[in-house]
C-alpha cells in the first residue's frame, strides 16, 4: 500500500553518491510516482498563482523535468539553462562551484527578452552555486526573477541564505 503522504516521503537517499560522504537526495522516485510528481509540480507553482510569469527557466538536468511540467501548468514558455557546450545557438555563460566540483552553465542569448518575468526551477538547492549562476544569466538578459522554486533545500549548505541575500524569493517543498 502507498502510505506516502508528503513530497518528502517520495524522495530516497543514496549514501556516498557520487562521492564518499555525499548523501544524494534522489528525486527520481518522486518523479516516477504519478501522485508524488503531480503533488510536487502543484506545490512548486502554488505560491506564484496569480503572478505574471512569462517564462519558466529550468536548470539541467532535473530542473527540466520539473520546469517543463510547471511551465505547462502555468501556460508559459520554458527556457533551459544547460551545461557548457550543449546549446546550439549563441549563448552567454556563467562559471560556478558545485557542492562537488565546478562547472559552466549557458543560456541562449535570445531566450529571454528584457523585462520578461521568470520563475527559476530546479530539483534541489545545496550551496546555491547553480541557482546563482542561473539567476545571473537571466538577469544579464534583462529578465526579472519572480521566484526560485525547488523540491529540496539542504539548509546546512547555505543556498537559501545566499539566494535571499541576492534578493530572491526562495520556495522549497522540503528540507
Ligand atoms: C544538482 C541539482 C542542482 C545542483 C544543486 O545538479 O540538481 O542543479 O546540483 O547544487 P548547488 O546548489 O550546490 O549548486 P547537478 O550539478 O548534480 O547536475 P545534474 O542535474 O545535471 O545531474
Ligand atoms: N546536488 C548537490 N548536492 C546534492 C545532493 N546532496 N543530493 C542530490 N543532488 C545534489
Amino acid at each position: 500500500m502507498n502510505n506516502r503522504k508528503t513530497v518528502k516521503d517520495y524522495i530516497r537517499t543514496i549514501v556516498d553518491f557520487p562521492h564518499e560522504g555525499i548523501l544524494f537526495r534522489d528525486v527520481t522516485t518522486l518523479f516516477a510516482d504519478p501522485r508524488g510528481f503531480r503533488m510536487a509540480v502543484d506545490q512548486m507553482l502554488h505560491p506564484y498563482a496569480g503572478q505574471r510569469i512569462d517564462k519558466v527557466v529550468g536548470l539541467e538536468a532535473r530542473g527540466f523535468i520539473l520546469g517543463g511540467a510547471v511551465a505547462h501548468q502555468l501556460g508559459t514558455g520554458f527556457v533551459p539553462i544547460r551545461k557548457k557546450g550543449k546549446l546550439p545557438g549563441a549563448v552567454i555563460s556563467e562559471e560556478y562551484q558545485l557542492e562537488y566540483g565546478e562547472a559552466v552553465v549557458e543560456v541562449h542569448d535570445d531566450a529571454i527578452a528584457p523585462g520578461e518575468t521568470v520563475l527559476l526551477v530546479d530539483d534541489l538547492l545545496a550551496t546555491g552555486g547553480t541557482a546563482e549562476a542561473g539567476i545571473k544569466l537571466v538577469e544579464r538578459l534583462g529578465g526579472e526573477i519572480v521566484g526560485c522554486a525547488f523540491v529540496v533545500d539542504l539548509p546546512e549548505l547555505g543556498g537559501r541564505k545566499r539566494l535571499e541575500k541576492m534578493g530572491m524569493d526562495v520556495h522549497a517543498l522540503c528540507d
